[in-house]
């Protein structure tokens, strides 16, 4: 039930009035600060006043002492009018969120889900344009010079101080082979004898790659590189035709297909690894930016992520 008191206590004019007012020390100096006449800020004092049916304050000598009833009018309306500045902030960014573009820069592990994700939150913003760009974990460091995207998504971002991250979801990457290759269905392969295997690599300046060949070399075990192919589909398609085993993000895997592949059980593998959202710092937030980050960390606490992902 609405209040009784706000059907008398006044127009917004007349709180903002009273605060002037209050924090000029005066009628003349309030009159001045918003520009009307000293009769007129009498009048709307006095209506107001009148509203509450209590003095808010006594004249002594040239100046006003607020009685308890006026301060604590005064102490409302402070409440009221912040409130209604936020209301204003928020319409704004609306208006703001309508017109915006979302840009995008993702390493190639990133691109089959980010787009499902992309899918949801413009659902919710209709009227956002989105730039988005695809490319290896070299391409989006080189990127990162332009400073020209919103976010970054990586595996293994750049030590860059000026990198702001937020952890996001994991992305193991495993062992694939053909489905009927002798190690399919095998559990506790020995990571070497799998590193003998004829291996499909991506190719330099890949993220994949990197995590690939440092944690093989931390445990001193060198990979029969086979090929070099520069996509990730490529080398799930060159698996299944049989030319040899991999290691692949699995989201890879699952958008997609993924008949004809079998994943291994090697000993020390999935490699784990996890994705980050990344921004530089030095680029202001921009409103449409601020809304995908908070719908990414919403979508993080609410299990919705997990849930985009496909088995
Ligand atoms: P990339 O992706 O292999 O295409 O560079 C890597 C990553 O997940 O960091």
């Amino acid at each position: 039930m609405a209040s009784r008191l706000h059907a008398h206590i006044g127009t917004l004019r007349q709180l903002e009035i009273l605060l002037a007012v209050h924090q000029h020390g005066g009628v003349t100096a309030a009159a001045d600060q918003l520009h009307l006449t000293q009769p007129t800020v009498s009048m709307q004092l006095k209506k107001l006043g009148d509203a509450i049916g209590m003095p808010l304050y006594n004249p002594v000598g040239r100046r006003l002492v607020f009685t308890q009833a006026g301060l604590e009018v005064i102490a409302s309306a402070r409440e009221v009018l912040a409130c209604f500045e936020r209301l204003d902030m928020t319409l704004a960014d609306l208006r703001g969120l309508k017109a915006g573009t979302l840009r995008l820069a993702v390493v190639t592990t990133a691109k089959y889900f980010i787009p499902h994700l992309l899918g949801d939150f413009c659902r919710h913003y209709p009227d956002i344009d989105i730039d988005f760009k695809v490319g290896n974990r070299q391409q989006i460091i080189d990127r990162l010079a332009s400073g020209e995207d919103d976010f970054y998504v990586f595996s293994h971002p750049p030590e860059k101080r000026e990198l702001e991250l937020h952890e996001f979801l994991s992305n193991p990457l495993v062992a694939i082979a053909p489905q009927d290759h002798p190690m399919a269905g095998k559990k506790g392969v020995p990571l070497q004898a799998f590193a003998d295997e004829p291996f499909l690599m991506r190719e330099a300046g890949s993220g994949t790659r990197y995590a690939i060949e440092r944690h093989l070399g931390e445990r001193e075990v060198s990979l029969n590189v086979r090929m070099t192919i520069e996509s990730n589909e490529a080398i799930k398609h060159a698996v299944m035709s049989g030319l040899g085993v991999s290691i692949l993000s699995r989201h890879t895997l699952s958008f997609g297909g993924r008949t004809g592949l079998a994943e291994l059980e090697v000993e020390q593998l999935p490699i784990p690894t996890r994705w980050y959202l990344a921004r530089l710092q030095s680029r202001r937030m921009s409103l449409v930016a601020g809304a995908f980050l908070e719908y990414v960390e919403r979508a993080g606490r609410s299990g919705l992520l997990s849930a985009l992902i496909q088995p």
